[in-house]
């Protein structure tokens, strides 16, 4: 079996803000707030415009989406947890609620609020996550945590020494 190894810096949505946006009924994002730009890493503009996939995080299982277009298909609001990829291809985690506007009774666009998540619920729904993706047979990974202190003195060992930290974390698991 093939194993690599990756390092990814994790944002945290602040308790007080909520991330915002508007879709057309496929998916294509109309409108973005400051928050979810800020925290995606990308500008409002380069969101507009863009299918919403472009945050699909690979640790998130395919059912998960599945279940929220049937839901919101048919008139009802989903809420779940999502680990959201960053345009760095760093992470983070939201409680959403995504839902259907109406117009004269009519369906036009799906909006979506995102708000914080405690870190033990995180840590949770990774490993709930973990699970469906073995279930359903999609590819998974071992997530393990380090903290920011860890994490800049592996860069910085590795740039001292000249590799990527990647690698120099790979060489750092291979030789234990
Ligand atoms: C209003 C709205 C908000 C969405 N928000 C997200 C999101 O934050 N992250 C995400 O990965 N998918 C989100 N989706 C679902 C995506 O459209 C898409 O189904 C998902 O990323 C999986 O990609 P795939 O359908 O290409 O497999 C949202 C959909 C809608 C309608």
């Amino acid at each position: 079996m093939d194993i690599t190894y990756d390092m990814f810096i994790e944002t945290e949505v602040p308790k007080d803000e909520l991330i915002i946006s508007r879709t057309d009924l496929k998916g294509i994002i109309t409108y973005a707030n400051e928050t979810f730009a800020k925290i995606s890493g990308y500008t409002p503009d380069e969101l507009i415009g863009k299918p919403h996939s472009i945050l699909r995080h690979p640790d998130m299982p395919k059912r998960v989406f599945t279940d929220l277009w049937e839901t919101i298909k048919n008139g009802k609001i989903w809420r779940g947890y999502v680990k959201n990829l960053r345009k760095d291809k760093g992470y983070y985690w939201v409680y959403a609620e995504v839902s259907g506007v109406y117009k004269d009774g009519k369906l036009v666009e799906y909006k979506s609020m995102r708000s914080f998540v405690p870190k033990e619920k995180r840590i949770q729904m990774q490993k709930i996550y973990d699970e469906m993706r073995l279930e359903d047979k999609e590819k998974i990974r071992e997530v393990s945590y380090i903290s920011y202190d860890v994490y800049y003195k592996m860069v910085s060992k590795a740039k001292e020494e000249n590799i990527e930290p990647t690698k120099w974390l790979e060489n750092l698991i291979k030789n234990l």
